[in-house]
């Protein structure tokens, strides 16, 4: 069932925070819906409801345009009716306003971001309102940006800029939007700190504290990049020296501090290429897409139910069902 991240977040609020995972082909839409519904394919318990979680699907411009945006949209409909328990919000990641609007005007997604958060701030807040407006004319609802968060994001390579507490609470006002991304100290992609660099919980706080009761926020470059899935890329023939990510202990802290949502992205690809590497690695022999695709989506599900144990989202989906009815 597709419902909006502002139903999803008025359960998480202060407690735990829904995984928004970015998907860009079959596999990924398999094993993650797999993995929301705790489902692994070994012989689960049907009436074990421990990890299930809501989630949010999102969908970058890189993703729409990677082969043609219907084909993502026809593969999680297809979805929504193999794993009919599912409840998931349908999201546009980084959108500019024209593909909002494409996105609003289709009526498939429930949400979508606009991130104008390279303009002045007065600028950002004229095309955010925009936004809103025609937005919320269809009840889709907007997820803005303010700051920057630095790393490599769509096309854009930026430096960083915190998210100002007071600007915060003056754009939420003079937008209207719905949820707020803000840089409080992480970046895009699997390069995010160097020596001691962590979150900026005081920036967070100071946030949580100067915005409306209960606003969500929104944690952007939020993977993990754990140690693990890179040691296997390189153990595999891969090249990434220095990748590291966001503690998964800093999640749930976050949350506490409002984080209703925390994306994540580049953890999956990372699986996604472990498995890869490692499967032409050890089976040089076979030629056939479908065996590493196989243990791919096992593999990807596997980490979801990992991800939503560590985000408090695991074991919530009844609660959110009974509550959205
Ligand atoms: O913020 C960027 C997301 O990770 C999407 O990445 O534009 O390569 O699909 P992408
Ligand atoms: P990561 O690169 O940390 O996965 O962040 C993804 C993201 O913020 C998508 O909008
Ligand atoms: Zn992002």
């Amino acid at each position: 069932m597709i419902v909006t991240t502002k139903e999803l977040f008025k359960q998480a609020y202060g407690n735990y925070a829904i995984g928004a995972y970015n998907i860009n082909n079959l596999e990924q839409v398999v094993g993650l819906f797999r993995g929301n519904l705790g489902k692994t394919q070994k012989n689960e318990d049907p009436n074990d409801n421990s990890k299930s979680a809501p989630f949010i699907i999102q969908i970058s411009r890189g993703a729409r345009s990677y082969s043609d945006k219907r084909f993502l949209e026809s593969m999680i409909r297809t979805a929504d009716e193999v794993f009919p328990e599912a409840i998931f919000a349908v999201h546009l990641d980084h959108g500019t306003e024209e593909v909002c609007y494409d996105c609003i005007d289709s009526g498939f997604y429930s949400s979508v971001m606009i991130d104008a958060s390279h303009e002045e701030f007065a600028k950002n807040i004229e095309i955010t309102k925009r936004v809103v407006g025609r937005a919320h004319a269809k009840n889709i609802v907007v997820e803005a940006e303010l700051g920057q968060l630095g790393g490599v994001e769509e096309d854009i390579v930026g430096s960083v800029k915190l998210t100002d507490p007071d600007q915060a609470a003056e754009f939420i006002e003079k937008t209207g939007c719905d949820s707020l991304a803000v840089a409080i100290g992480t970046s895009h992609g699997a390069f995010k700190f160097s020596g001691t660099q962590g979150l900026h919980f005081d920036v967070l706080e100071k946030i949580q504290q100067a915005v409306p009761k209960d606003f969500p926020l929104v944690m952007h470059g939020s993977s993990s990049v754990p140690k693990d899935w890179v040691e296997r890329i390189n153990n595999a023939g891969g090249e990434l020296k220095d990748a590291s990510g966001v503690s998964e202990s800093q999640y749930l802290p976050a949350a506490k501090l409002g984080v209703c949502k925390i994306n994540i992205d580049t953890d999956g690809r990372l699986v996604w290429c472990a498995i890869h590497r490692e499967r032409f690695r050890d089976d040089p022999a076979n030629f056939d897409l479908r065996p590493p695709g196989k243990v791919f989506m096992q593999a990807y599900a596997e980490y979801i139910i990992h991800k939503n144990a560590v985000l408090g989202s695991a074991g919530q989906l009844e609660a959110v069902r009974k509550a959205i009815k």
